[in-house]
């Protein structure tokens, strides 16, 4: 076989994993999840579920990565453990599911980047959502999307997602702190950073039950978590590198960028709307195109340069995080069958495009897909890693994590008993209440 490739710097590593950690799950979701699900009670569960439970998480899915040197698939195998091929298989299946919407919403920034350059959107920006986020503008946005992440995939990520992602993290910050110094000034923001910075324990204890599973999945989604991602990443990186060092570091920045959005658009609600909408044009999955695209359509010329310098960033950031999606499949069918490269990456993306023209057609579809995404495939993807990592793989976990990692390499034996009490608990309950929230809502949409 082939030597097989490592990342050249451990910066390399660490902004691709922060590439592909930081897309539409902070930007776009984060803040309007925060916004449905009660505000800094949301937000102080988040972060816990991102340290408590994301981190020891995504330790174990490097661990698994970095020992195999191999696609997430096989990696189960190489390990000497093949019948948990099935949780590598579980996470490739979850990632694409997802892929076929994020697309979808990756489509609807491709045509908010145009709109800001012709100030499209700057006569109305609820009544402009609603036109382009559903219907064959929306299908075609998708294909576009999907075309440039497959296009990517195929042509080799190595040049292109470096570069790019160490433009992005920077201009991604830069550009939120920005608009969040900007939002801070506006009249009528100030009841904002009271309802997302300071809990309501009343409303917390009340809806533990769906702030819980929607918090936590939310941080695995956030850092691609359960769906072979990580462990694809970790698969080149060498054996000097620390993993608990670059774990706590994409942890960190991931969810630094998340709160910060939050920053953003939660105030730009308040601005428009005194208080959260509930409905969905204005706040929802509308957030980030109806609320802070109107920031942009009142400043003029200056906001058609900045709307579309934001809109660009997003999409740069959502481009970073479809890519590895992609590349998990691709690189595990290329390594398995030797199947072609590009056919492989355009072949998927078509189907996904097909699968994601459902969610583009109706975003009642998109909203289905998500919900089924958060509240079963996540979870139950991420509960089987950990069980595998935990009990299975327990004491070559605890030898990897210590290798390369210096002082930290002394509490792996602490980090496998987290996993297997604190993690493991907190995963499953989430998964329960995932479930049965399924069971209380509709069904699908339309039938
Ligand atoms: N973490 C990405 C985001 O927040 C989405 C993603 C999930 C990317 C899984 C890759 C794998 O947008």
């Amino acid at each position: 076989m082939a030597q097989r490739e490592t990342w050249t710097t451990r910066a390399g590593f660490v902004l691709a994993a922060v590439g592909s950690a930081v897309g539409l799950g902070n930007i776009w979701q984060f803040p309007f999840k925060t916004a449905e699900n009660g505000g800094a009670a949301f937000v102080l569960v988040y972060l816990l579920a991102a340290v408590l439970i994301g981190l020891p998480t995504i330790l174990g899915e490097f661990a698994i990565g970095r020992r195999a040197k191999l696609n997430a698939v096989e990696a189960f195998d190489r390990l000497d453990h093949p019948a948990w091929t099935v949780v590598g298989g579980l996470g490739l299946f979850t990632g694409l599911w997802i892929l076929s919407y994020y697309s979808v919403v990756g489509g609807w920034v491709i045509r908010y980047t145009i709109g800001s350059l012709t100030g499209g959107y700057f006569g109305g920006t609820a009544a402009y959502f609603g036109a382009v986020s559903a219907g064959w503008e929306a299908i075609a946005f998708h294909a576009l999307f999907m075309a440039l992440t497959a296009g990517i995939v195929a042509f080799g990520i190595e040049d292109g997602i470096e570069k790019a992602t160490k433009l992005m993290v920077p201009s991604v910050v830069l550009m939120l702190v920005g608009l969040a110094v900007y939002a801070f000034t506006l009249d009528g923001s100030g009841p904002a950073y009271s309802y997302y910075l300071s809990p309501d324990m009343d409303y917390l204890a009340n809806n533990l039950g769906s702030v819980i599973p929607f918090a936590v999945s939310q941080a695995f989604f956030s850092l691609s978590l359960g769906m072979g991602a990580m462990i694809t990443y970790a698969s080149y990186l060498s054996d000097d590198d620390s993993l608990p060092a670059d774990g706590g570091l994409v942890v960190g920045l991931n969810t630094l960028i998340g709160v910060l959005a939050g920053l953003v658009v939660i105030p730009l609600l308040f601005v428009q709307f005194s208080q959260i909408p509930e409905t969905a044009a204005g706040g929802g999955p509308g957030a980030l195109f109806v609320s802070v695209a109107q920031v942009f359509g009142g400043l003029g010329i200056t906001g058609r340069i900045l709307g579309a310098l934001f809109f660009f960033v997003v999409l740069i950031a959502a481009l970073s995080s479809a890519i590895s999606l992609l590349e998990v499949v691709t690189a595990y069918c290329v390594d398995r069958y030797e199947w072609n490269r590009m056919a492989t990456a355009f072949g998927f993306g078509g189907v996904l495009f097909l699968l994601g023209t459902l969610s583009a057609w109706d975003t009642a579809w998109l909203g289905w897909f998500d919900t089924l995404a958060y509240s079963v495939l996540l979870p139950a993807s991420v509960l089987l890693g950990v069980i595998f990592v935990g009990w299975v793989y327990g004491p070559e976990a605890v030898e990897e994590m210590e290798k390369g990692a210096d002082g930290a390499g002394q509490y792996a034996t602490l980090w496998i008993w987290w996993l297997r009490t604190v993690v493991f608990v907190g995963v499953l309950v989430t998964l329960y209440l995932g479930v049965t929230s399924i069971y209380a809502s509709p069904g699908l949409p339309g039938l």
